[in-house]
């Protein structure tokens, strides 16, 4: 790694202000608020508006992270998004949610990884970065899954929830920020998780039937994966850092479950505490559940300067990404 410290310098969230509780969910499917609580951890979660999409929120985000970081929008070089739900096939989310932050004439693109996207992003934020070319990038992780569900389908519509979350990407203290990342895909499991319609392999004006235009997933197999590649991921990119488990403070997970959470820290040997876990309220909000918990925990006051963060992230691809960074925000 080149001797130029690249660390987040801004955060900013925005959830949907409607928000939908197990109990409504029973009247909605045969489900009940026990076994979402006990099976995956979540409350609640929130919904976007009929009169709101998903560049909005990634844009509300975007702007705080901006302010957050004591910058102006024009300070941003490139934006990121990272979304699983985009607004378009085309043009991309970071396009239009560009425009609604006021910006302009900086590249804006879109990042397909699922719900690994924030954790790629980061890395190669960092990468491009490291080459000297941008000074500033804005991340963003923006999602509205729930306009993907299937509202009869008790094992998928109960998880899911909408959110953004954006980081400021720029240059810290020597030392401080992303210290080492890794990213990793095997496509052979597609099929685990996937929205079938609406791309040109089965374009919605094909015949199709409405609930392939939602997502569809084995939760066990995803399950199973999940609680390995965590470890796996975490391993990896702390032998990457140069560092040990034990120097970890905190863990962030991708928000899928809490159980998943609990076994992979569990397996990894780490004491439960060190896990960060926000998905009682907001459910799994794909590529927006880590920086949404990152930012949740940063404003709490969690972290100090110096704290170890890893940052471990799988979804649909399938994808998984993890990312060490030695935090230098001041809380
Ligand atoms: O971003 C990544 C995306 N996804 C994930 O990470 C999901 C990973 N998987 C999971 O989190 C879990 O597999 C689930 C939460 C999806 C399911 O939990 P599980 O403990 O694996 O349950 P299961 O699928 O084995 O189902 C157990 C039972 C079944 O009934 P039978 O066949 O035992 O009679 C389901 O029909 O629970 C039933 N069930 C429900 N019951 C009440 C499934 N969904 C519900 C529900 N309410 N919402």
């Amino acid at each position: 790694m080149k001797n130029k410290s690249i660390g987040i310098i801004g955060l900013g969230t925005e959830v949907p202000k409607k928000t939908l509780s197990n109990y409504d969910l029973e009247k909605i499917v045969e489900t009940s608020d026990e076994w979402i609580k006990s099976r995956s951890g979540i409350s609640s979660r929130h919904i976007i508006g009929e009169d709101e999409n998903v560049s909005d929120i990634a844009a509300a985000a975007g702007l705080k992270a901006v302010a957050n970081a004591g910058l102006e929008p024009d300070d941003i070089d490139m934006i990121i998004m990272t979304t699983g739900s985009p607004e378009l096939i085309w043009p991309s989310t970071a396009c239009l949610a560009q425009a609604k932050m006021g910006m302009k004439n900086q590249p804006a693109f879109d990042l397909q990884a699922a719900c690994s996207g924030f954790s790629y992003g980061l890395s190669m934020a960092r990468q491009l970065m490291a080459a000297d070319e941008y000074r500033h990038i804005l991340l963003i992780g923006a999602e509205a899954m729930t306009r993907f569900l299937d509202w009869s389908d008790r094992s998928t519509c109960v998880l899911f929830g909408d959110a953004a979350a954006a980081a400021v990407i720029g240059p810290v203290d020597e030392g401080y920020g992303l210290l080492a990342d890794y990213m990793g895909a095997d496509g052979r499991g597609a099929g685990m998780l996937k929205i079938p319609v609406g791309g040109s392999g089965m374009s919605c004006s094909r015949a199709a039937p409405a609930s392939a235009q939602k997502i569809v997933m084995n939760g066990r197999e995803v399950f199973k994966f999940a609680v390995r590649i965590i470890p796996e991921c975490v391993q990896t990119v702390i032998a990457k850092a140069g560092l040990k488990l034990d120097e970890i403070d905190f863990l962030i997970p991708h928000q899928a479950n809490t159980r998943i959470t609990e076994k992979a820290i569990e397996k990894l040997g780490l004491a439960k505490e060190k896990g960060v876990n926000n998905i009682e309220n907001y459910g799994n909000t794909g590529a927006a559940s880590i920086p949404l918990a990152l930012a949740e925990a940063y404003a709490s006051g969690r972290f100090k300067q110096g704290d170890i963060i890893v940052l471990v992230a799988f979804g649909a691809g399938l994808t998984w990404g993890a990312n060490v960074i030695r935090w230098s925000l001041g809380s």
